[in-house]
């Protein structure tokens, strides 16, 4: 989709529809005086009240080029702000779309330009590409944001459009199914990215990580005839950006779970909804997404991406329950339960963030069911060692309207992880399931801060919404990407 920021007057727009937002408790705009009568009768007979989502079209309206004439309910002015902007222009565009409309402009009166442009860019994505017929969507061609163009209204236009591409970006990786998205798969998708928009990236093989000593990650992969990955792309801030930030010793690391698939293993997962498993590489993608955001946004910090890549098999290779592993610390790990194979493959991507400079952790994984139980599909679930790196975390996601809410990682839960063979086990017991799974992370990251995001519940959305398709969200990608832009 083609999206431009133009300034004109709205009258003279010429495209399939025009649209505004309409608060419910206040009068239209004095512009829409034209169709004030309209508007009324919308009102009066209760078709349109001006709630969020609620949509209204009218055709050929008086003195307009476009042709159409669309009002967008925007809610109360009072629960106003950009994640309502953003919804009610995913749900516009969203609707619309199926209406036909091919070229769309939005009348930017209230509000901010970027997440106008998120809204629209976020609701015309559809996870039907492999469709050869009779798909559903039917995408806008162009979108047109009207507004008086400002510098700052050009600068958040442009934010936004890059966001929101970066975030697609992550989306289209984790559709893909797991055969079009092995590791090695996912690697070039990495590597062509970050030559896009000008980024280093390298992918160590299995020989390098069997050189290095990643015996945690290596025991996952190789049940699968599909050789493992690990992804490293490096961002570095130009050298003119000698900000606080740049001359501090501060260097991000970003680590997010690469299962391209998850059967579980030897420790196998009904068949039941299996499928849903390829999506076990949307901490990774999400990672991806942030780097291709932040190549092109240009943050003082330098940011380091780690995506460790493996398909957790079954098969006469894969591992076994009890198996004991060493991992790149040194640790010793006895594999109790092979589906519990994120943490085993973060732990040494998190160790080797370390070693190549990495200051400050943060890491996305689609890591445990228990994550759903507690926090259901509305939030993330944030752990932590140090509480005020995960107060820029939650500032972050807050500020991008993605809702994550933090959990505990008291040291009783710690024990859960005692193994009688090895330094520990990789699982805690039926109870507290997403505690032990980010105790045993912690228990690699040492004092580095850090924070471990859980998106097993916010990766993946099981039924469309007004504002968004079904399937992936791209979820972490515009937190990241704040995370490193107000460091
Ligand atoms: N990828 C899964 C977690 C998951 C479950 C994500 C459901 C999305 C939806 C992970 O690898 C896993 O299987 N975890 C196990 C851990 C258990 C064996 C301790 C789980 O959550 O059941
Ligand atoms: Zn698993
Ligand atoms: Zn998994």
């Amino acid at each position: 989709m083609e999206s431009k920021l133009i300034s004109q007057a709205f009258d003279r727009v010429q495209a399939d529809a025009i649209a505004v937002l309409i608060f419910e408790d206040e009068a239209a705009p004095a512009e829409l005086a034209g169709v004030s009568a309209w508007l009324e009768e919308l009102r009066t007979s209760g078709e349109f009240t001006g709630k969020t989502g609620e949509l209204a079209v009218l055709h050929q309206a008086p003195g307009l080029a476009a042709k159409r004439f669309v009002v967008a309910g925007a809610g109360k002015r009072s629960a106003f702000d950009a994640a309502a902007l953003r919804r009610a222009v995913g749900s516009a565009v969203r609707a619309l779309k199926q209406k036909g409309v091919k070229t769309l402009a939005w009348w930017l009166q209230d509000g901010d330009a970027a997440a106008v442009i998120e809204g629209a860019i976020l609701g015309n994505f559809e996870p039907d590409v492999h469709k050869t017929s009779s798909k559903e969507s039917k995408p806008l061609e162009s979108f047109l944001v009207v507004a008086s163009a400002s510098e700052e209204v050009q600068a958040a236009f442009e934010r936004g459009k890059i966001l929101a591409e970066s975030q697609n970006f992550t989306r289209e990786l984790v559709n893909e199914p797991a055969n079009l998205m092995t590791p090695m798969l996912l690697a070039d998708r990495a590597r062509a990215m970050a030559a896009e928009v000008g980024l280093d990236c390298e992918i160590l093989d299995q020989d390098r990580m069997r050189q290095l000593g990643m015996g945690s990650l290596l025991g996952v992969a190789q049940g699968s005839a599909e050789p493992p990955a690990l992804i490293v792309v490096r961002y570095r801030p130009p050298i003119e950006s000698k900000t606080a930030a740049s001359k501090s010793q501060d260097h991000l690391g970003l680590v997010g779970k690469g299962v391209t698939f998850d059967t579980g293993g030897v420790s196998i997962k009904p068949a039941d909804g299996m499928e849903k498993m390829k999506y076990d590489m949307a901490g990774g993608a999400a990672v991806l997404g942030a780097m291709r955001a932040i190549a092109q946004l240009k943050p003082a910090i330098p940011v380091t991406a780690l995506v460790p890549a493996v398909e957790n098999m079954v098969g006469s290779r894969a591992q076994r329950p009890g198996d004991i592993v060493t991992s790149l610390s040194g640790k010793t790990i006895e594999v109790l339960n092979t589906d519990a194979e994120g943490r085993l493959i973060l732990i040494d991507a998190l160790t080797y963030a370390q070693r190549l400079g990495c200051t400050h952790l943060v890491d996305a994984a689609t890591l445990t069911g228990a994550i759903v139980v507690a926090l259901g599909n509305v939030n993330i679930g944030a752990f932590t060692n140090n509480d005020e790196m995960l107060a820029r975390v939650m500032a972050a996601a807050k500020s991008e309207g993605e809702k994550a809410w933090p959990m505990p990682l008291d040291d009783e839960y710690k024990d859960l992880l005692k193994s009688a063979f090895a330094d520990l086990g990789n699982i805690g017991g039926r109870w507290g399931g997403a505690i032990s799974a980010a105790w045993f992370l912690r228990e690699f990251v040492g004092d580095t801060p850090w924070v471990h995001l859980d998106i097993a519940g916010t990766a993946w959305l099981d039924e469309s919404k007004p504002f968004l398709a079904k399937g992936p969200t791209g979820v972490c990608v515009r937190t990241f990407t704040k995370l490193a832009m107000g460091w």
